[in-house]
C-alpha cells in the first residue's frame, strides 16, 4: 500500500516534469516570431558575407533586399523585419 502511494507519486513528479520539458522542447521559434536580427543572419549569410548595414544607405538596402529576397526565397514579412533590423543598425 505504502509502495504503491510512493510509485503513483513518483509517476505524477515525472508526468510533471516530462509535461514542462516537452512544453519548453516545442516552443521553437516560429518563423513569424523571430526578430530581423536573427532572420538577417540566419538568411543572409547562406550564400555570402553580409556587408554591414553601413555599407550602403536606406534607399540602397530597400532595393538589396528585394533583390536578395527573391534570391533567397524570403516572405516580405521575413524582408521587411530583416530591412527593419538593417536600418536600426544603419544609423
Ligand atoms: C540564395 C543565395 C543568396 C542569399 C540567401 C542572399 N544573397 Fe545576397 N547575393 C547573392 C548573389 C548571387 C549576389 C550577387 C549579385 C546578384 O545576385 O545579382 C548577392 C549580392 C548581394 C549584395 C551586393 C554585393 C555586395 O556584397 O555588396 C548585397 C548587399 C547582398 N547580396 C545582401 C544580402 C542580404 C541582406 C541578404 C539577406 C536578406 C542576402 N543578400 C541573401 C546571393 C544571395
Amino acid at each position: 500500500m505504502y509502495m504503491k502511494k510512493i510509485i503513483i507519486t513518483s509517476l505524477m513528479i515525472g508526468l510533471i516534469i516530462a509535461s514542462s520539458v516537452l512544453q519548453q522542447g516545442c516552443t521553437v521559434t516560429k518563423i513569424t516570431e523571430r526578430g530581423g536580427a536573427q532572420l538577417w543572419s540566419e538568411n543572409c549569410t547562406r550564400c555570402h558575407s553580409t556587408p554591414p548595414p553601413n555599407v550602403y544607405s536606406d534607399e540602397q538596402w530597400d532595393v538589396i533586399s528585394t533583390h536578395m529576397r527573391v534570391r533567397a526565397a524570403m516572405t516580405n514579412d521575413e524582408t521587411e523585419k530583416i530591412i527593419e533590423f538593417i536600418k536600426s543598425a544603419n544609423k
